[in-house]
């Protein structure tokens, strides 16, 4: 029997200081996500220096949690596989100077990872005794700062088929439940008030961008905003406007979405759909998704489709096996793109 390899997974391309071990691409041994939620909620948004100040203190700590959790030493792990981009840079720059600090200490191998990648890799971890995705793999990773169609070819093998023209799915949802004062982030407060909400109160548009795979949300937001306004002439929004904009707002990024993705997974002929990144933890977007897609549609839990180290390890895994290891001239990348 071949030894297993166990990968230690470091991110921290934005706000969340994260580690995990995961064996063999798929058994997850230990996942530890500090979320610096609460610093940044008071702001509405992501402060980059705090963020990076947070790093520093959090990611030795979340690192020797996740090999305690995972009950491994160094000894019992192959290598270490870190986010290098995209994000943000002073961010990204705390985790890969760990990564390479360890690596160098403990003479293990170091696996540079793009984030995105990472995220479609979290639908590689087992739970459950989920089967692996098939290739070729259709993915809608939605987060954010990304809202793309790719085309997963094979390992390590990707293809963009479309991207968003202005703003981030996430994005968008972070800047309307700011403007129906929901807090930060925005998604799970606009999920959470679209549940008592009806999704077709409010008439708002659709981006159908024809003969393209690409995406467009600020048309959407702005007449969020203006709908805002001109409910606000008449006084504050009540409980129920809030939920029903909310529910309204929700469905129409859902449609968007969805409409896309079922239109590409019929033209490509692909086996299987995966959704991946923060939005795809929104409930109506994954329901929606599996009722009308042709082909079987799957999503990590919803603590693997927002940041965390696991889904590094997991991508980590393939390009190890692969044979891919980075230099420690490896640096930062803030705008790479997965292509
Ligand atoms: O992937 P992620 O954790 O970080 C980035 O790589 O950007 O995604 C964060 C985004 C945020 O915009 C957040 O509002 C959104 O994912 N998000 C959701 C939900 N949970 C997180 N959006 C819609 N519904 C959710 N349940
Ligand atoms: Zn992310």
């Amino acid at each position: 029997m071949t030894p297993s390899v166990r990968i230690l997974g470091i991110e921290t391309s934005c706000d969340e200081t994260a580690a995990a071990v995961v064996e063999d691409g798929r058994i997850l041994r230990s996942n530890v996500v500090a979320s610096q939620e609460q610093l940044h909620a008071r702001y509405g948004g992501i402060v980059p220096e705090l963020a990076s100040r947070q790093h520093i203190r959090l990611i030795l700590p979340v690192i020797d949690e996740a090999l305690r959790r995972a009950g491994v030493d160094w000894a019992g792990i192959s290598a270490i596989a870190v986010t290098f981009g995209p994000g943000l840079a002073g961010s990204l720059l705390v985790g890969l100077n760990a990564a390479k600090a360890l690596a160098f200490a403990r003479g293990l191998p170091l696996v540079g990872i793009n984030h995105l990648e990472g995220h479609v890799y979290a639908n590689w971890v087992e739970v459950d005794g989920s089967p692996e995705p098939q290739l070729p793999l259709l993915c809608l990773i939605v987060s954010g700062a990304h809202s793309d169609l790719t085309l997963m070819v094979d390992h390590g093998k990707f293809r963009r088929i479309g991207r968003t023209r202005d703003d981030a799915a996430g994005e968008a949802f972070d800047k309307v439940a700011r403007l129906l004062g929901l807090g930060f982030p925005g998604g799970p407060a606009i999920q959470r008030a679209a549940e008592r909400g009806n999704p077709e109160a409010y008439p708002l548009p659709r981006a159908e961008l024809k003969d393209s795979w690409d995406f467009s949300f600020s048309g959407l937001k702005t007449a969020t905003l203006r709908l805002v306004e001109r409910l606000r002439r008449d006084g504050p929004l009540t409980e129920q406007q809030v939920a029903d904009i909310a529910a309204s707002f929700q469905e129409a990024v859902v449609d968007m979405l969805v409409a896309k993705t079922v239109a590409a997974a019929r033209a490509f002929g692909v086996p299987q759909v995966a959704l991946a990144g923060g939005v795809a933890a929104n409930r109506r977007l994954r329901e929606r998704l599996r009722a009308e897609c042709p082909v079987p549609v799957v999503y990590p839990p919803p603590f693997l489709c927002t940041d965390n180290g696991a889904m590094i390890a997991a991508a980590g895994y393939f390009r190890f096996r692969a044979g891919d290891r980075a230099g420690f001239d490896l640096d930062v990348v803030s705008n790479l793109k997965l292509e």
